[in-house]
């Protein structure tokens, strides 16, 4: 399994979101709406409000490439990051182990039930089955913890291959998560029938040629899929 990355970015900038045109990212074309949208989201968190967004789209869209512009204008922030793998998906808590395991020294600070049902879920200790509640919980109170000392971005790729209790206790976090200073991005490639994530704020990503010539689109020409995503149909002549 892969080991939890938490790092803080080594340039520090300016804390105030900067228009993506003002600092392109080398090789990363277009996306001024996605990164505008994933750029409010990091100045929401730097003014203490936490965010949540969910980025969705096909195979190859740039979803990742997105999440890796995220994390570089991530300055003075702590990143923890996570990837879905799907050979880990039948090992319950595999994914929350690697987007949580560098915070594990904020363990004791949180009350002894939430401390022992990550500790059995981390498979740290033995025990029964841990309560997922308790565990929930217990992630908020570390991503809190965390955050105290700086902002803190969580960045989790390929969320459609995360175990099931990692997917639905990262779902409890998102929905609960409030002036934490912290922002809880998600990737998830389409189609994907899983209903863990539904509701929770959006940012779909298109293919490039309705995001940089919406104008050359015809709208009637989109069909809405059964995951929710739009897609071309045909191009306007
Ligand atoms: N806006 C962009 N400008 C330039 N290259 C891009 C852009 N978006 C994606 N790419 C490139 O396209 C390729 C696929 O992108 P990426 O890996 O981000 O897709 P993905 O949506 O994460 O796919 P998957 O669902 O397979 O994980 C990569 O080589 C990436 O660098
Ligand atoms: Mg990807």
């Amino acid at each position: 399994m892969a080991q939890a990355v938490a790092v803080r970015p080594a340039v520090q900038r300016d804390e105030v979101w900067a228009a993506p045109e003002d600092h392109p990212r080398v090789g990363l074309r277009g996306r001024s709406r996605e990164r505008e949208r994933l750029g409010r989201l990091l100045t929401g968190m730097r003014s203490g409000r936490s965010g949540v967004l969910v980025v969705r789209g096909e195979a190859g869209i740039g979803k990742t490439a997105l999440l890796e512009q995220l994390v570089e204008q991530a300055a003075g922030s702590t990143v923890a990051r996570a990837t879905g793998v799907q050979a880990d998906m039948e090992l319950p808590f595999a994914g929350l182990q690697q987007l949580f395991g560098s915070m594990l020294g904020s363990l004791d600070r949180l009350p002894g039930p939430q401390r022992e049902a990550v500790e059995v879920a981390f498979g740290l200790r033995s025990g029964p089955t841990p309560d997922r509640f308790e565990v929930g919980l217990a992630m908020l109170g570390l991503l809190a913890e965390v955050a105290e000392q700086d902002p803190l971005v969580c960045v989790i790729d390929d969320a459609q291959w995360l175990d099931q209790a990692s997917a639905r206790t990262l779902a409890f976090v998102a929905r609960r998560l409030m002036a934490e200073s912290v922002a809880l991005v998600f990737a998830v490639r389409e189609p994907a029938d899983d209903q863990i994530f539904a509701g929770l704020p959006e940012l779909i990503v298109y293919d490039q040629v309705i995001a940089l010539y919406p104008d050359r689109i015809n709208p009637d020409a989109l069909w809405i899929s059964a995951q929710g995503v739009k897609r071309p149909r045909a191009r306007q002549a």
